[in-house]
């Protein structure tokens, strides 16, 4: 079984859908691992510790991917006119395609997996089950954002975040507010806590209430009879009705105004993020003060961000960072990596060291986009 790893091609793309690590995995289950030249180079894995990982290093990508059965990738392979070759033209017949490959926002791609005969996975699909936490590269991911969110504000904010006390006067402790409690914005807070600086976040799920004590934060809500059914069963965010959004936002209004730095976090999956810091609430922050929309890739949570770039509007900056993950790129890397190796383990046979897939296991179920040239998904399979 042959297993590709292509360089990754898109903008602001530096991850690495295999490691060292895990090719040697991989190749310990019996597999010939071939990865691109360079492919690891953006997360600090030069080509020597492949090969030394027992990996076949290949010269391009048409090589790479010519006769795999299994294609690790971050994002979806580039098709069309996104770029100069098809990648998926590369890939054959029948193999099998993983990644992070976005399913409700290409969903034309979605076509063409099936069209080409491709067996494609998507990894932002893993059901949120104990038996598959640790393949969750969404949770994998959004830690390393929400951690990079915080050094981020730290790097553009020209004061200190901890209090301290020198001879020359006392430097006051920075007030970080995180939008969203979820994996990225608990690990926000944990960051920002670890500086120094004084915590509070919001978020519409009661239950992140606990998770965001126990980090030492303060936690701010909407409490109404809404609030207590705002999480789905896959414990994610409902879209809030137009009431409680009001009050939402009258809550972050008076509440910003004090902040010196916020993290935004907050989404819905497959709505756009909710709009949670309008202009005026930015213009009553103080000059110096910046905000992480974090959200910015789903339609970000302040009204101010332009993806890729730092707005600053009365001395507030608003940093709006696409592909967050990948500025941690060695680690973000090496847990993606480990995300889609536990992913595809259970599914290579021991003795065959080939690919023995059971469509019926919730886990491939419920991330197996398309399959003998058709669209499989339930969330996808029929276009309306
Ligand atoms: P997410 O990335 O979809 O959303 C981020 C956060 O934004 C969530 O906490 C959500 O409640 C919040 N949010 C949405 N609308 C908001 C609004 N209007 N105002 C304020 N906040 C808003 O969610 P994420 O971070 O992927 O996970 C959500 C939950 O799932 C977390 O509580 C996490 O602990 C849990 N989880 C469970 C796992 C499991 O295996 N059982 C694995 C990973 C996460």
């Amino acid at each position: 079984m042959k297993v590709a790893v292509p360089k990754e091609r898109r903008e602001h793309e530096r991850r690495v859908a295999a490691t060292p690590y895990t090719a040697k995995k991989f190749s310990d289950l019996g597999a010939h691992v071939v990865v691109e030249h360079d492919a690891g180079l953006q997360s600090n894995f030069v080509d020597q510790l492949y090969r030394d990982a027992g990996a076949e290093i290949a010269d391009s990508e048409v090589e790479t991917l010519s006769g795999a059965d299994v294609v690790l990738k971050v994002q979806s392979p580039i098709t069309g006119n996104e770029g100069d070759a098809d990648e998926l033209d590369m890939i054959q017949e029948g193999a099998v395609l993983v990644g992070l490959l976005a399913p409700f926002d290409q969903r034309s791609k979605i076509d063409e997996y099936a069209e080409h005969g491709i067996r494609a996975f998507a990894m932002e699909l893993i059901p949120r089950i104990t038996r598959a936490q640790s393949m969750d590269a969404l949770s994998s991911q959004s830690n390393l954002a929400g951690y990079r969110a915080v050094l981020d504000a730290a790097a553009e904010f020209h004061r200190a975040l901890p209090m301290m006390m020198t001879a020359a006067g006392t430097v006051a402790p920075a007030r970080v507010f995180v939008l969203g409690a979820g994996v990225a914005g608990l690990q926000a807070i944990a960051t920002a806590r670890r500086l120094g600086a004084i915590v509070s976040a919001t978020d519409v799920r009661l239950i992140a209430k606990e998770q965001v004590e126990s980090l030492g934060a303060s936690f701010v809500m909407v409490e109404d009879k809404e609030s207590a059914s705002a999480e789905t069963e896959g414990g994610y965010a409902k879209e809030m009705s137009e009431d409680y959004q009001h009050k939402q936002a009258e809550l972050v209004r008076a509440h910003i105004a004090h902040q010196d730095i916020v993290v935004a976090t907050a989404l819905i999956p497959g709505h756009p993020a909710p709009t949670l810091i309008d202009d005026d609430m930015v213009l009553s922050m103080s000059s110096g003060s910046v905000i992480v929309d974090l959200a910015v890739e789903a339609g970000g949570n302040c009204t101010l961000s332009r993806p890729g770039e730092i707005v600053q509007v009365n001395g507030v900056k608003v940093i709006a960072f696409r592909n967050v993950p990948s500025r941690v790129a060695e680690d973000a890397s090496a847990l993606y990596a480990r995300n889609l190796f536990n992913f595809l383990m259970p599914l290579i046979d021991a003795e065959t060291h080939c690919l023995k897939i059971d469509w019926n296991d919730e886990i491939v179920a419920g991330t197996a986009l398309t399959r003998d040239g058709a669209v499989v998904h339930p969330l996808l399979a029929n276009r309306g």
